[in-house]
């Protein structure tokens, strides 16, 4: 870094974009390895030159974050990005076909959380890209791997003999959900958490070690989760992102297929990644990247009842979602009910003006993998609700057979769920012990390499 008394200037002149300026990404600061920069500003990639300037320090970066946001851009990221490098995302394109942005040696991997029936949200938003990933997954050296994360399940309330049975009937609804919804076991490994928590739970320990209280601290989930009851702040729901970045990095994963909300958790994970492997003068860790799923029609899929909110299945209304598994009568009587308004002279796209019709327009986007002017033309004819939500229905009905269908066949058959899950712990176990074991002799555990 120059002192010369124009380098400020200097700097603000630099024609390189702020990541790029901001290597090496570690400074040698008092002893210690420190990240430049444990939250990167927000870069939305469509005004990157914004942030070209002062860079050098830490300070710099914020600094020229403050300006990204004054001028009011910071609501054009998507969450998941927002804080995130630009080259830390990958983005799912939105066309299925189109091939995937992935290396020939990437391991994808990802988690669920086993809590109860699938709605649309996160059928459009996680487990159908989770499908089309899989099926276009050939290159040779590449893997998928999908979690049912049971461990992360622990940290919502839970005790007493009916919780635990109520857990393990969730977790196997889980499985028979992921096959349901395509997930092909010859094609990806599908695990549970705990069949392989030793090696989960050891470098959530190691990594633990190295994480900052600070920051955990600053980290929204558990704030939101805890839900202001000081009898629900527990260490594991605190540490809880940490034991996402050890379900990541055990298997030395390269992409993590996630929507929205999973941002802050996947750039705690670089972070660790990033700073186990200065600390350790290693490359042990690929930095993982978020290939994001949260683009695209169908992915915000909002209540039925409120539009204004997601669709939720903490909302309490099972009115407002659609399950995957519902029956065509549940679906048709929900989609009835559905909050519209009172124009019923056309059907068109106009999310603010019109959230309740725009929101059902998005799902049968999404469900078709269609544009929006195709299905406001499918729409043009129609003179009032029936008519609408008659063809809404359908779409999702139809859409959704297969998914219904195939979770009939699956979900009573706990033998064979059983028996997927077992040869996913053996594959998935193989991967994490190897790793664990290189991960023992770099600090210091285990044989010297
Ligand atoms: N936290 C994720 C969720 O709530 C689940 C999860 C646990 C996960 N471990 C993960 C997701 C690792 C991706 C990678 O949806």
């Amino acid at each position: 870094m120059s002192s010369a008394p124009d380098s400020r200037a200097a700097r603000n002149r630099c024609a390189k974009p702020l990541w790029e300026t901001a290597r090496p990404r570690f400074v040698y600061n008092a002893q210690r390895w420190k990240p430049l920069i444990p939250h990167t500003p927000i870069i939305d990639p469509n005004n990157m030159s914004y942030i070209r300037g002062t860079t050098k320090n830490a300070r710099g970066i914020t600094q020229a974050w403050r300006s990204v946001q004054s001028r009011g851009m910071a609501d054009a990221a998507a969450p998941a990005t927002r804080g995130t490098r630009p080259d830390s995302v990958v983005y799912l394109p939105e066309d299925p076909t189109a091939p995937l942005p992935l290396p020939d040696d990437a391991t994808v991997f990802s988690m669920i959380q086993p809590t109860g029936t699938v709605h649309l949200g996160n059928y459009l938003g996680a487990l159908r890209p989770w499908r089309s990933i899989q099926d276009r997954c050939e290159g040779p050296g590449q893997r998928v791997i999908y979690g049912v994360a049971d461990l992360h399940a622990l940290t919502v309330p839970h005790k007493g003999r009916a919780a635990a049975e109520a857990l393990r009937a969730r977790r196997q609804e889980c499985v028979a959900t992921l096959l349901a919804c395509g997930i092909d076991p010859a094609r990806a490994t599908v695990a549970f958490q705990s069949s392989v928590a030793g090696l989960h739970t050891e470098l959530f320990w190691q990594l633990s070690c190295l994480a900052p209280m600070g920051y955990l601290n600053r980290m929204t989930q558990w704030k939101d989760k805890r839900g202001g009851d000081p009898q629900r702040e527990r260490l594991g729901l605190f540490a809880y992102p940490v034991l996402q970045a050890a379900d990541i990095l055990v298997y030395r994963a390269t992409h993590v297929p996630v929507g929205d909300d999973q941002g802050q958790h996947l750039e705690l994970t670089r972070y660790l990644a990033e700073r186990f492997n200065a600390w350790f003068e290693c490359d042990l860790f690929p930095v993982p990247r978020t290939l994001y799923c949260g683009g695209g029609h169908g992915k915000k899929v909002r209540s039925l009842q409120d539009p204004a909110k997601k669709m939720s299945k903490s909302s309490g209304d099972p009115m407002s979602l659609v399950y995957v598994t519902d029956t065509p009568e549940q679906i048709r009587d929900k989609i009835k009910r559905a909050r519209t308004d009172s124009i019923s002279s056309s059907f068109y796209f106009d999310p603010e003006n019109r959230p309740g019709v725009s929101n059902l327009l998005d799902i049968v986007a999404g469900l078709q993998d269609k544009d929006m002017a195709a299905v406001e033309a499918e729409c043009a004819g129609m003179r009032d609700y029936g008519a609408f939500k008659g063809y809404v229905t359908e779409v999702v009905v139809e859409a959704l057979r297969p998914v219904r269908e195939r979770y009939a066949r699956f979900s009573g058959d706990a033998a064979y769920l059983q028996s997927v899950a077992d040869r996913g712990a053996d594959a998935a176990g193989e991967i994490a012990a190897e790793n664990m074991k290189r991960v023992r002799e770099v600090v210091g555990l285990g044989a010297r390499r």
